[in-house]
């Protein structure tokens, strides 16, 4: 029997209404939140704050910067149909695997290569925990290069295997390292409009030659601010 033939009268077909569609969304965004703390929670655990021979390292508060990404993504300041990330020293990629959720593609540099090493077995272990958790996978678009951000090389690498070039980044990203350098690269030859992002300041911020503040404090969360390049 076809299912035309054994449907009764009152079985209307469900049209997708406002309130459903309103209540999917809702609900992905839960899942989301609850995936992005979960994520936050796991990196927290091997939060780092130390010297050492690379000079001083330490870790993002993946639930400060959690809140400031959900913040620029409801503002339309990136989305995952365009945004190019990278963040300038990527450590064991945590930034890139938050990012990795809201952009078309995550990508990071690394200066030492043991600290780069951690990516790969930390992020096989979150995934395992995710999938057991039954909450959202991160995304396959995340790229970490070994080198040194300040140099072309580096940057030619990075365009011979993934074909994309500084002047495509859409957002930049540094927990305080090197900022003051960063900006200066990014004033002098990244593309209108790209944005810059700098954790690690609250009140009295940096400035930087050729950018501009865009939101000195980013959610609220007296750590984030963001700088972009042309007229906002
Ligand atoms: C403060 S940590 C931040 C790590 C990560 N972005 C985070 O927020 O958790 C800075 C990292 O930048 C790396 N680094 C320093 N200078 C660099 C450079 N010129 N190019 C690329 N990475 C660099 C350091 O080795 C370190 O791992």
């Amino acid at each position: 029997m076809e299912y035309w033939q054994n449907a009764q009268e009152n079985d209307v077909p469900t049209i997708p209404t406002f309130q459903h569609s309103l209540n999917i969304k809702l609900m992905e965004n839960h899942r989301l939140r609850q995936t992005l703390d979960r994520i936050a929670s796991f990196y927290n655990d091997y939060k780092v704050g130390y010297v050492g021979h690379e000079g001083y390292r330490k870790s993002t508060d993946l639930v400060k910067l959690g809140r400031c990404i959900e913040e620029l993504a409801a503002h339309g300041f990136i989305n995952p149909q365009n945004t190019i990330f990278l963040d300038l020293g990527c450590a064991d990629g945590r930034v890139n695997v938050l990012m990795s959720y809201f952009v078309k593609h995550s990508v990071g540099i690394e200066i030492d290569p043991e600290i780069l090493a951690e990516f790969n077995p930390r992020k096989e272990e979150l995934t395992q925990k995710l999938q057991s958790e039954n909450l959202m996978q991160p995304s396959d678009n995340i790229d970490l290069f070994h080198g040194n951000s300040l140099e072309a090389a580096t940057y030619e690498t990075i365009e011979g295997t993934i074909n994309l070039r500084f002047e495509d980044i859409d957002l930049f990203y540094t927990y305080i390292t090197l900022h003051d350098l960063f900006g200066a690269k990014i004033a002098q030859e990244a593309k209108a409009n790209s944005l810059y992002l700098v954790y690690g300041f609250s009140k009295i911020l940096p400035r930087y030659e050729g950018l501009e503040v865009i939101i000195p404090d980013v959610a609220s969360q007296g750590i984030v601010a963001l700088y972009g390049k042309g007229q906002f």
